[in-house]
Formats: C-alpha cells, structure tokens, sequence
C-alpha cells in the first residue's frame, strides 16, 4: 500500500473547506493522521464487547489535535495569515507550534500558568512558539485569544475555527474505513467539546453518503472538577489532575449536547481516580501509554459497564487521546499515591539476576 499522506490528502474530497480554497494553496501537513487502531483484549474480556483504541497519541506532535491544524494551518496560509494565536491546555498549543513551523509563520500560544504537562510545554518552545502563560484557566486564556484574533491580524486556531473540527472529523472516517462500519458506541474525553463534535459530524457524513450504515452513540466523560455540561452551568474554577481538559465553559458546549441528543448517547463525570485507574489499566494491561485525560473515555467505559450498562456483544471505540509521554509523571506513581522507585543494583550478572528473583 502506498505510504499514508496526511489528512489532508487522504480525505480531500470529504473536506470542502481545503478543497475550495484557490488552486496552487500548498497543504500544510505532516502526514498526520492513519492513526492505529488498536484490539484492546482486557477490555474487551472485562467488559464482554469487541473493544478497540484509536491510539491518537501517535500523531506527529503526540495528539489528536494535529487533525484539526492541518486544516486550519492550510486556509489561514491560503488566506495570507502570517501569525496564528491560540488558548491551550497543552497539545493545541504544541500542534499549533509545529505546524506554523511548518507554514513558516509564526505562533503565539495562552497557556493557564502552571497547569500545563511539561512535556507540551517544551514542544511548544522547541518549535520556537512565543509561549504566554497567563494568570487564569484556559476558558481566560481563549477569551483573550478570541479578542485578540478579532482586533489584530492573527488567525485563531482553537477549534472555534471551523476548519479545525472539518480535519478532526477524520478521525471518525478511519474508524470506519478499517472497522467496515461504525461502532455501536464511542467514549471520548470531553474538554472544550470540539472533538465528541468532529466525530460526531464524520460519523453522520459517512453514515448520510459513505460507507457506514448507522452511526455509533456517543459516549464523551468529563472529569468530575471540571464537568460544566454534565453538572448544565458553567465552572468558574474547574479543577482535575487531567490538565487537557480542566475547562471550566466549554467553546463547542452546544454541539456536544446535540451529538449527545441526536445519537441517544451520554455526557458523564469520572473521578481524578478513576482517571488514574483507567490510564494505569491502559499501560498495564493493553500496553497502551496515555496521558492522564486520555484515560477519561475508558475511565467512562469501566464505570458504564460497573453499573450494568454495557450489553454485552457491542463494538465499543475509545478515543485515547493523547501520548503519555507528554505527562509521564503520573506512570510514577502507586495507586495509592506513593512514589515508584526504581530498584538499584550493581553492574554485575549475580546482582541483576537475585535482583530478578532468578
Ligand atoms: N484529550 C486531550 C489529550 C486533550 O488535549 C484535549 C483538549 C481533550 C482530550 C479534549 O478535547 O477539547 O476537543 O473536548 N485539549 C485542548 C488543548 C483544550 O488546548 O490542547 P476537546
């Protein structure tokens, strides 16, 4: 098979926001997207339904973001920006980064002061973003973004950019291009809501004209400090260990609800604890490294079937949505909060083997 292109390329004719743009517009892509979709055994056997991961940590820059920046990179360049701005808890504004880099424009990112993974951090800075971190969440930090994209000649790219859920919407497009049709039910975390909203189109457009014949309920789990549409109103400090989607009033809010209403599905809380049970589950038992809010879809899952509400014999996709190596501290760390040492030895077979219990 010839070597996977980039979203872009791929689904063009699916995407009319780059297909109209003028002809000789360059894409701007790092071949993102053809993501793996992987059998997830242990949850399958826990939960007795056909359970698959689509691993989206294994994007260019380590999200599902990089979907959504692709496109939105491609028109802001064919529109003649020279400068993107974005609000981030973390991976829009490490995908944002990368991919100015790759346009040759430049990029400023609003990060909540302190409360950003190191690891998004540093990718933001390697690719040479001018990086603010603000006194204020991130729901602060887009209300700034939003204001400053309106009064100065700086493009948005959070996902209130219409060419950002237009790209992620891919997602849902392998999903059903490997599995034959969609899912019977799909988890995802749920932050500033575009992403349950891209899926949510991508299901509906390849069930109305393409190769699906129905479209999968939609599961998408709020961590309980920060669950604005779970709880119906706003959280003016929302708090959760799962930084990505500490949000407190979510931009896409609508859109989430319709996709809940129109697929008969559910917007739920799970625990920073269930969370962490969830991302250690994944790197135990399926060998899948996450980062903590990744976990949230599974965390949902788990609880979903521990209330009796998963019938057997379904096909289940959790959207894991970021890498784990982007927060890695959390991997260790003892279910019980303690700190996980690394056993010392000496440069010696003898010591390594007793060491090993051999
Ligand atoms: N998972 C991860 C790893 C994320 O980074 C985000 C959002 C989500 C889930 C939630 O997706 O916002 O589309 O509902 N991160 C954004 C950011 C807010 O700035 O990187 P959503």
């Amino acid at each position: 098979a010839a070597p996977w292109r980039g979203v872009i390329p791929e689904y063009r004719d699916r995407l009319p926001i780059v297909g109209g743009l003028a002809p000789g517009a360059r894409d701007i892509t790092l071949a993102e997207g053809g993501t793996p979709l992987v059998r997830a055994q242990r949850l399958s056997e826990r939960t007795g339904c056909e359970v698959w991961l689509k691993v989206e940590g294994c994007n260019p820059t380590g999200s599902f973001k990089d979907r959504g920046m692709t496109t939105a990179m491609t028109v802001a360049v064919a529109q003649g920006a020279r400068a993107v701005v974005c609000a981030s808890t973390g991976n829009t504004s490490a995908s944002a980064a990368a991919y100015a880099t790759a346009a040759g424009i430049t990029c400023a990112v609003l990060v909540p002061e302190g409360k950003i993974a190191m690891g998004k951090l540093a990718q933001a800075i390697a690719h040479g973003a001018t990086l603010l971190q603000v006194d204020g969440n991130f729901d602060e930090c887009l209300r700034v973004a939003r204001k400053l994209s309106e009064a100065f000649p700086v493009e948005l790219v959070n996902s209130v950019n219409p060419a950002r859920i237009e790209g992620q919407k891919t997602a849902a497009f392998e999903v059903v291009d490997i599995l034959g049709d969609a899912p019977d039910i799909h988890c995802l975390p749920v932050g500033n809501a575009g992403n349950i909203t891209a899926y949510w189109r991508g299901y509906t457009e390849y069930a109305e004209d393409g190769p699906a014949t129905h479209r999968p309920r939609m599961w998408g789990f709020q961590a309980a400090g920060s669950a604005p549409i779970v709880l119906g109103h706003p959280v003016d400090e929302p708090e959760t260990i799962a930084t990505a989607i500490r949000i407190g009033n979510p931009a896409s809010w609508e859109q989430a609800v319709a996709a809940r209403e129109e697929s008969g599905g559910a917007i739920r809380s799970v625990t920073d604890e269930q969370i962490l049970d969830a991302h250690r589950w994944l790197s135990a038992l399926e060998g899948v490294f996450v980062e903590p809010a990744s976990a949230a879809g599974v965390a949902g899952l788990l609880q979903a079937h521990a209330d009796g509400e998963v019938e057997p014999g379904q096909r289940i996709v959790c959207t894991v949505t970021g890498h784990g190596l982007k927060d890695p501290q959390w991997a260790l760390r003892t279910a019980d909060g303690g700190e996980v040492l690394p056993t010392r030895v000496e440069a010696d077979v003898v010591e390594v083997a007793r060491a090993l219990g051999l």
